[in-house]
């Protein structure tokens, strides 16, 4: 169902509708994909996600659900109803969890792509083993993205620090979407580990979720146009 060729998918992140809005019309369907997350989801609503479709948009709603199988199943018909081209669940969800989201998706006639979240990267060792997860992030996340993989899903959301690993242990068709990418001339503002999208390329991600590059810049189609060359660039 995809319409656009683009590795590129544009983080909207706006405290309300306008100018999420006004960035969208600068930016065009061919040239990156949109993600929405919790914040406008719960502000807008799907109307909002039906507007970015309208405008010829594919888009990744990033609501990143987890809980019992039937639940997240519904969900899932729900936002696949919306048209949209991506979803997630977490992974941590369970086997059940992902294979019944897998299985109402695969009754679609368009269905979106199913990723799976694995660690949030916002938890560190410490915060893993309160919760009594044993084990590194990194060993965490390999074991919770063979689990997606296992169950069906079409991909995972990792950082740019987990994608080598991830590739080598992953299907090649297994899409690697990952956040935390900046190209030298932008800001790296709270994103800590890092890597540049030529890099994450490299390292084999499929999609790269960029925000603040792109949506804080005087003239995002411009910086849109930079990162394309970088990518256009790695052999
Ligand atoms: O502006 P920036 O490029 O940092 O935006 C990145 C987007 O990816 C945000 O929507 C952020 O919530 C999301 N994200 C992230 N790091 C993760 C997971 C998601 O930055 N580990």
């Amino acid at each position: 169902m995809s319409r656009s060729e683009s590795r590129i998918i544009v983080a909207l992140d706006f405290p309300a509708e306008e100018p999420a809005l006004q960035l969208v019309e600068q930016l065009t369907p061919e040239r990156c994909r949109l993600k929405v997350g919790k914040e406008m989801f719960t502000r807008l609503g799907p109307g909002f996600v039906r507007e970015l479709s309208g405008r010829g948009f594919d888009v990744f709603l990033d609501l990143k659900f987890h809980d019992i199988p039937n639940t997240v199943a519904a969900a899932c018909r729900a936002a696949a109803d919306l048209g949209v081209w991506m979803i997630n669940v977490h992974a941590s969800g369970g086997p059940r969890m992902m294979e019944a989201a897998r299985e109402v998706l695969a009754q679609q006639p368009e269905r979106p792509l199913l990723i799976g979240v694995t660690i949030l990267t916002s938890l560190a060792q410490a915060d893993l083993e309160a919760i009594g997860y044993a084990g590194s992030p990194q060993d965490n996340v390999l074991r919770l993205a063979r689990l997606a993989e296992a169950a069906g899903l079409d991909g995972v959301v990792c950082s740019p620090q987990e994608t080598q690993a991830l590739r080598a242990a992953v299907q090649p068709g297994f899409r690697l979407v990952t956040p935390g990418v900046r190209p030298l001339w932008a800001a790296t503002g709270d994103q800590k580990r890092v890597a540049t999208p030529a890099d994450a390329l490299r390292n084999g991600a499929d999609y790269l979720v960029i925000g603040r590059p792109v949506t804080a810049a005087a003239d995002p189609l411009e910086k849109l146009d930079l990162i394309q060359q970088e990518l256009a660039a790695v052999p």
